[in-house]
């Protein structure tokens, strides 16, 4: 798709090489990246709590932003919805009201919306993002871009191309915030999904339903399905970072820092990526194993 080449110059983003967690050498270490060669694997970051984590990424996040709108550019951001980012998203609306950080020249791209509900729809996507950061900054509706669940079946395949060609477009993503879920997924990609899907309407996990079911008042109105970017469209961001909190992530994050890049486990394809993160707490990172 050529995405990657369409900006002449490196990302404006560096994601902190300093890791505040010293055992971290030693998880990776412990981690099976070497089979595949030159250990490519993402960076692994723990803090102590989710509320440092996001703070270090919204500072990353807003210096990308004043960087490119200083160069007198579009800074595109990819976004996640779910329990996960929404620190983040607090962090970024103080940012903006205490710190004068304005988003009039960013662009975003979510990565994923239920299929069969309304943007109005308060289980929506569309309202989530709405809630929790949209309708707090200064961000230009028409560079909002969030998957239209509503799309007549029939036009779904002509949608989903438009949606990457939008991508593409805007000159691809920046950043791309990540949420992981139990199966592994990321964006809605369920597995097995692979390195060669693109956005497309997929099958939601009987897992993924069940751990939406008490946002939606029980597992029957959970929608069966969603719109999701695919992996191939993730891995061309030029910066992916995934964040998960919390002791009910952490077998889910070690093994997919564990596995080769496998359908079976979305994420770990993440680990074939040249600028990918794992930004987690301490209760999601993988156990300490002394060498
Ligand atoms: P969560 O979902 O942030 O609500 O845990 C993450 C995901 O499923 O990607």
């Amino acid at each position: 798709m050529g995405v990657k080449g369409e900006r002449d110059g490196p990302s404006p983003h560096r994601i902190s090489k300093e890791k505040p967690n010293q055992n971290l050498k030693n998880i990776m270490s412990n981690l099976s990246m070497e089979q595949w060669g030159e250990p490519i694997g993402p960076e692994v970051m723990v803090h102590s709590t989710s509320q440092q984590a996001v703070e270090q990424l919204a500072g990353e996040i807003a210096a990308g932003i004043r960087k490119r709108t200083r160069q007198g550019g579009r800074y595109v951001l990819g976004l996640a919805t779910g329990s996960t980012p929404i620190p983040l998203y607090e962090e970024l609306v103080r940012l903006h009201r205490e710190e004068g950080l304005s988003f009039e020249k960013v662009t975003t791209f979510n990565l994923d919306e239920y299929y069969g509900l309304s943007p109005e729809s308060e289980q929506s996507y569309h309202h989530f993002m709405q809630k929790h950061l949209f309708s707090k900054v200064d961000i230009a509706p028409e560079r909002i871009h969030i998957p239209d669940g509503m799309v007549p079946r029939n036009e779904v395949e002509r949608y989903c191309a438009e949606y990457e060609e939008a991508i593409t477009q805007a000159g691809g993503i920046d950043l791309q915030i990540l949420g992981i879920g139990r199966t592994g997924h990321i964006g809605f990609n369920e597995p097995p999904s692979d390195d060669s899907t693109r956005t497309r309407l997929v099958t939601l996990d009987p897992v993924t339903r069940q751990d939406a079911a008490s946002d939606f008042g029980g597992l029957d109105f959970v929608p069966k399905e969603a719109i999701t970017m695919g992996i191939a469209t993730i891995l061309e961001a030029r910066t992916a970072v995934l964040l998960a909190w919390g002791e009910r992530k952490q077998e889910i994050v070690s093994r997919s820092l564990a596995s080769s890049p496998s359908s079976s486990i979305p994420a770990s394809f993440l680990n074939l990526h040249q600028d990918a993160a794992y930004l987690l707490d301490e209760a999601a990172a993988p156990e300490f194993q002394p060498a």
